[in-house]
């Protein structure tokens, strides 16, 4: 108890003038509380057991220049064989629930149904009954960036065969572990993957294709994720009772000023960032946003394409996949400026001239080792705006958290934690938005995609020169193990 004191003396004695006191309201009753960790980054083993190549094996292992210092996922945190003590630090936290994901090529080697690992499915089966002897519900992501090679082979996320491979994986895995999982997300930020690793190519598979190969990746993982709904919905739902949803990513965007271009611009830019894959699954009347549809047809006629670049829902597709979420999921992290500019001339397609919205950081504000500003009431405003937008859904935070270099003594996550967390209660008690539970990002330091080990987000440390990969508590985990136990930021709530 002493030390929560003491890291809540000194956090307040950083709030200092810039920043607001934490709110003293308690959530609610039932708000739950988690962490988050994905696969690629914590698992290892890489090539154990039978687990199958994917494409992050690939690139770290064919191009090491792309990822810092030529790290690799090879034995990132060991949890492959360490998971046990992953369990003893969730447990520790009084984590409510614990969001993970499945490594696809673990459990199906070549990404098909026709081979299965018995030692990967072995794998998730005990970690899912360790965590249930602690009485931590999981969150399980099916897809967190980590594609089996072997579909890539066959040209990845824009083939769109894939969603029916998709499907076929989404099905075993319901079966082998619905019993266990009540809460499922078909994809993880599927704007990374598609825009990231087959737009501009800075994530796996590092395919260079802006303004066709991304939207393609998006047509494609979007038939996916509904597939995998109807799936779950009509063949496990009646048995298992669970949820399914899809986790999008955002940034909020401000804008830059009143005027009506750069609230236009800010509008825009969200509108292609998040409802891109939002609009078609989590809005009532389904499809890409009409903005989205309006540039992209525009421009490539300008471009002389014989039809639009944005491939086309039909009525029947539309309908299939509208509403296709139990709850939302969203991760957030951090806030633009979004300013209006002309649009960029007709020349090479790419995603960013379709958008045509000039965006950039407020250097006003601190920025977290991953260069992301701290900008907490970012959060509020994206809560409302997804609100308004998508017809009061119930919204669930998979993802919010901060980086810097690994210390023990992390005062400015608590900082973080404590007034994101206080825009997250002003949603809620102030604007009446549903938001019923939020998961850290993350458990522990890991593999931060082409950051490497170089940018630390962990509640607990991990010694990545020690073969035992030690996890040490850090002071932040300390601070959210105390936000859990009593549904409160700071020492007594109101009642
Ligand atoms: C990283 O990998 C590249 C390409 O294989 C190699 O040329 C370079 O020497 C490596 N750098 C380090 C620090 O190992
Ligand atoms: C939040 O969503 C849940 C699940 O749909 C629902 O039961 C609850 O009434 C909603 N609460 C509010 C305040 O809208
Ligand atoms: C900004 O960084 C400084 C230096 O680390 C720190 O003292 C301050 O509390 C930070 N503020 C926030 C909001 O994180
Ligand atoms: C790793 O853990 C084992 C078992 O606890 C211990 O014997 C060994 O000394 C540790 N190795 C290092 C490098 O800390």
């Amino acid at each position: 108890m002493y030390v929560v004191v003491h890291i809540l003396s000194i956090l307040f004695y950083l709030l200092g003038e810039s920043l607001s006191e934490p709110s003293n309201k308690k959530f609610p009753e039932n708000f739950q509380f988690g962490v988050a960790t994905a696969a690629y980054q914590i698992e290892g083993g890489w090539a154990d057991d039978g687990k199958g190549v994917n494409i992050w094996d690939q690139l770290a292992h064919t191009h090491p220049e792309k990822i810092a210092n030529n790290a690799s996922g090879d034995v990132a945190c060991d949890s492959y064989h360490r998971y046990m003590e992953d369990v003893e630090m969730l447990t520790n936290l009084g984590v409510n629930f614990y969001r993970l994901s499945l490594s696809w090529s673990r459990i199906l080697p070549t990404g098909y149904t026709n081979q299965i690992n018995e030692a990967g499915v072995e794998y998730y089966k005990n970690l899912f009954s360790a965590l249930k002897e602690n009485g931590i519900e999981p969150f399980v992501t099916l897809y967190h960036w980590d594609l089996p090679e072997p579909l890539q082979e066959i040209g990845g996320w824009p083939n769109p065969l894939l969603a029916d491979i998709f499907a076929d994986y989404a099905r075993t895995v319901f079966s082998l572990f619905g019993d266990d999982v009540k809460n499922w997300m078909t994809f993880n930020e599927p704007k990374q993957t598609c825009l990231a690793g087959y737009g501009v190519g800075t994530l796996a598979p590092s395919i260079s294709s802006s303004g066709i190969g991304d939207y393609q990746c998006a047509h494609t993982l979007i038939k996916a994720h509904a597939k995998a709904y109807h799936i779950y919905d009509e063949e496990f739902r009646p048995t298992q009772n669970g949820r399914v949803s899809i986790v999008v990513d955002t940034t909020w965007y401000e804008p830059a000023s009143d005027s009506d271009e750069d609230k236009e611009a800010a509008e825009r830019k969200i509108q292609f960032n998040y409802g891109w894959y939002a609009n078609p699954i989590y809005h009532p009347d389904g499809n890409y946003p009409q903005v989205m549809i309006d540039r992209v047809a525009d421009r490539s006629q300008k471009e002389g394409f014989p039809k639009s670049r944005l491939p086309e829902f039909s009525a029947e597709e539309i309908d299939y996949i509208k509403g296709t979420f139990d709850f939302l999921a969203l991760n957030t992290y951090t806030t633009e400026l979004a300013k209006w500019t002309n649009d960029y001339e007709i020349g090479t397609p790419s995603y960013d001239a379709d958008v045509s919205v000039s965006t950039y950081q407020d250097t006003s504000y601190n920025s977290s080792a991953a260069g992301w500003r701290v900008i907490p009431w970012g959060m509020r405003r994206v809560l409302n705006w997804i609100d308004q937008a998508y017809d009061h859904p119930e919204i669930v935070i998979t993802e919010n958290g901060y980086a810097d270099d690994g210390r023990l003594t992390d005062e400015n996550r608590i900082i973080y934690y404590a007034e994101y967390l206080t825009n997250v209660l002003e949603a809620i008690f102030e604007d009446g938005v549903n938001v019923t539970g939020y998961a850290a990002w993350s458990l522990m330091d890991n593999f931060e995609w082409t950051s490497g080990y170089t940018v630390k987000f962990g509640l607990y440390q991990v010694d990545f020169d020690n073969p035992n990969r030690t996890r040490t508590i850090k002071s932040s985990a300390i601070y959210y193990k105390n936000v859990i136990a009593n549904k409160c930021l700071v020492n007594t709530c109101e009642e």
